[in-house]
């Protein structure tokens, strides 16, 4: 019986070993389903496009055609948004907005104990992103949106008003430079790439930097494998 779902359960549904995997065979772990990684990607190409568009353009707005591809990539950054919402797994979506952008118990835990205790471990069990993270995503969308805003405005006013649109562009890329590091370079963090692009990472590495995260999936895993367990019996008993 000890590869039955209830054996990792107390009384009151709480996982009896938070730590340990209900489907102990598995070494990885799901973090993004096809929607969300989708829609990553699909701002990436997006962001690229506006970029190389802009970067060919300078500040000069006499070639209409790439003029056009310039905006029309950030329009269809947009768009993506909405398909994903009305096509893809819809709150996937919202989970994604929210876990990126969200304070949660353990960030507000983190701040408490640096405070109280500077220059020490803190020893934080997160959730499925960290608080530097989450900084760095609010920072992004600012930026972002101030690209946005600053384009409209130079547009405005025929280029003339180009300045603050490549200042808002050169803090953007900044910004991303430590994003891409993160994902691509720094051995401690570049093990969340998997993750973005076939949807799993290790589980191992899981539950060292997001400890909260992975115990809250395993509580979920045994939750509904409990729940479909008994759907099975009671359609026995019929
Ligand atoms: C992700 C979004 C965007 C990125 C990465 C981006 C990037 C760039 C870059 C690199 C340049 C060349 C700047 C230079 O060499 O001085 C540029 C120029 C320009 N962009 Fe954007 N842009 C974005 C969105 C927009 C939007 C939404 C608009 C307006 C609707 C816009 C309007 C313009 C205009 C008018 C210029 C030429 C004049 C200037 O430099 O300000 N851009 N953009
Ligand atoms: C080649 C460029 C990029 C790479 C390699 C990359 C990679 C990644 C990876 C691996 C994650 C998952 C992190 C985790 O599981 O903990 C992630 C998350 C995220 N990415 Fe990207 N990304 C890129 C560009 C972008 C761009 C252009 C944006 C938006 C403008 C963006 C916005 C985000 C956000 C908001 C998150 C969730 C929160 C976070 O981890 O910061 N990424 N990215």
């Amino acid at each position: 019986m000890s590869d039955s779902p209830y054996t990792d359960l107390t009384d009151n549904g709480q996982l009896r070993y938070p730590s340990r995997s209900v489907h102990r065979d598995s070494n990885t772990i799901f973090r993004f389903g096809l929607t969300v990684r989708l829609l990553h990607w699909w701002i990436v190409a997006t962001f690229a496009t506006a970029l190389l568009t802009g970067l060919a353009m300078g500040s000069e707005m006499e070639n209409g055609n790439l003029f056009h591809m310039h905006v029309a990539a950030v329009i269809a950054m947009g768009s993506g948004f909405v398909v994903a919402l009305i096509f893809g797994n819809t709150m996937a979506v919202f989970r994604f907005v929210r876990d990126a952008f969200l304070p949660e118990r353990s960030d507000f835990e983190f701040v408490a104990r640096i405070v109280s205790r500077p220059f020490h471990r803190t020893g934080i069990r997160w959730g499925k992103f960290n608080l530097g993270q989450k900084g760095l995503a609010w920072m992004m969308l600012a930026s972002l949106t101030a690209i946005i805003i600053t384009g409209i405005n130079s547009w405005h006013t025929d280029g003339d008003a180009a300045g603050p649109h490549t200042t808002a562009v050169i803090i953007a890329l900044i910004l991303l430079g430590v994003h891409v590091f993160m994902a691509v370079v720094n051995p401690v963090t570049r093990p969340a790439l998997p993750g973005m692009v076939f949807g799993r990472v290790k589980r191992s590495w899981a539950l060292h930097h997001h400890a909260k995260w992975v115990e809250d999936q395993d509580r979920r895993s045994a939750r509904s494998a409990v729940q479909s367990q008994s759907r099975t019996s009671e359609h026995d008993h019929d």
